[in-house]
């Protein structure tokens, strides 16, 4: 029987690593995902019919596709072309396929807003620009800034996909728990519940800020 360090605790370092990458490729990809999203709801936005189409087809296709074999052909698609970290693939893959759901929220978020607020600042004679600026977005940023929270919640855990190339994160550092300890259920018990507690503590956080952003009406 091996009685040698089987316990979790002794490699605290290992999950700590691993929480790290984590919230470090969560983090920076949504903030890559925000830009990218804005960028496709403008493109949807505009009249040039080419953009329309372009961000329409992006956000389909991402949107149609699992983010698991996206993970993979940008690993090894721009693998082949120039030598790139796992790290940074994973991170590029994540920030293109959040960045179709970020253009969903905020395209979902303008079309929630009634046509009767654009009909009247149109009767004001208020010109588009302004419709858009003073009416339409305040509006709905109420509905978009909560969608982005939960969008970074579902980085946090859809990140883990990213193990599959290599990247160390949670999910790599319980395989490397697991290979060293030969225990092959407590290292994913102790990620699940890491996992649980840093959505949980973020969700926490948006609520209160999702109260505070209601309570002055
Ligand atoms: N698990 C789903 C997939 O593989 C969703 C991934 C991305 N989700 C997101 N909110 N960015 O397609």
């Amino acid at each position: 029987v091996n009685t040698t360090n089987t316990s979790m605790w002794n490699y605290s370092d290992y999950f700590v690593k691993g929480v790290k990458y984590t919230i470090f490729i969560s983090i920076v990809a949504s903030v890559l995902g925000v830009l990218i999203g804005i960028t496709l709801a403008l493109m949807r936005f505009t009249k040039v019919k080419f953009f329309h189409a372009l961000a329409l087809c992006y956000v389909e296709f991402v949107r149609g596709t699992p983010l698991m074999v996206q993970v993979m052909f940008v690993y090894f698609g721009i693998g082949s072309i120039i030598d790139i970290s796992a790290l940074l693939a994973g991170i590029i893959a994540i920030s293109l396929n959040s960045g179709a759901y970020v253009a969903e929220i905020i395209r979902g978020g303008i079309d929630s807003i009634d046509a009767g607020q654009t009909e009247a600042a149109a009767s004001l004679g208020l010109p588009h620009y302004d419709t858009m600026r003073f009416v339409i977005l305040p509006q709905a940023f109420k509905n978009i800034w909560p969608a982005l929270g939960n969008e970074f919640i579902s980085l946090v855990k859809e990140s883990s996909i990213v193990s599959i190339i290599g990247v160390t994160d949670l999910i790599y550092q319980a395989n490397l728990v697991r290979a060293n300890t030969y225990r092959g259920i407590m290292p994913i018990f102790v990620v699940m519940v890491l996992y649980f507690v840093m959505t949980f503590i973020l969700t926490r956080i948006l609520n209160y800020y999702e109260m505070k952003m209601r309570s002055p009406e």
